[in-house]
């Protein structure tokens, strides 16, 4: 039993080793009508075909799941947008060739708030990262 357990560990750990997801920031804050560019980082290699690179970004909030950016074998699948952001990401191809996605989201909504989780597979692996975004409104006076 021991044994097995050991195994696992070291399989998960030789997995994650290997290719990882990681977020520059765990936490944003802004104010709605503002602009904001959420930013992810996963390990590449020269080696790695763009042709095999998989990303799914969703939206998680209380009631819903929304997606915000979908690429499906290194092309953009836009179709796949929930109509919430429709028009308000952009997303940095440059950036992504480096292994960056940054999504840069535009006239953002409180209903924007939540937390953000992008899945990325590759040859080499499949993880993801998270972060928490907090829209607030502004203050009628
Ligand atoms: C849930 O998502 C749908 C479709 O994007 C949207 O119309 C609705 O307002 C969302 N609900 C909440 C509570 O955000
Ligand atoms: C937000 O982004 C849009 C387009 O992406 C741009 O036109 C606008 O000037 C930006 N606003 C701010 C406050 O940066
Ligand atoms: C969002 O930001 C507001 C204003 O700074 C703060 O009062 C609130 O606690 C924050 N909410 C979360 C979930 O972090």
């Amino acid at each position: 039993m021991i044994c097995r357990i050991l195994l696992l560990i070291s399989l998960t750990s030789c997995v994650s080793g290997t290719f990882v997801v990681k977020v520059t920031q765990t936490s944003y804050q802004a104010e709605e009508n503002h602009n904001i560019t959420l930013e992810w980082m996963f390990t590449t290699k020269p080696d790695s075909s763009s042709t095999s690179l998989n990303i799914y970004c969703e939206l998680f909030t209380r009631h819903n799941v929304s997606v915000l950016y979908h690429v499906h074998k290194g092309v953009e699948v836009p179709e796949s947008q929930d109509e919430h952001f429709a028009g308000r990401v952009h997303s940095d191809k440059d950036a992504l060739r480096e292994g960056r996605i940054r999504l840069h989201v535009s006239r953002l909504r409180t209903h924007d708030s939540g937390l953000y989780l992008c899945a990325v597979g590759t040859n080499d692996g499949l993880s993801s990262g998270r972060c928490r975004l907090n829209v607030t409104g502004k203050i009628i006076q």
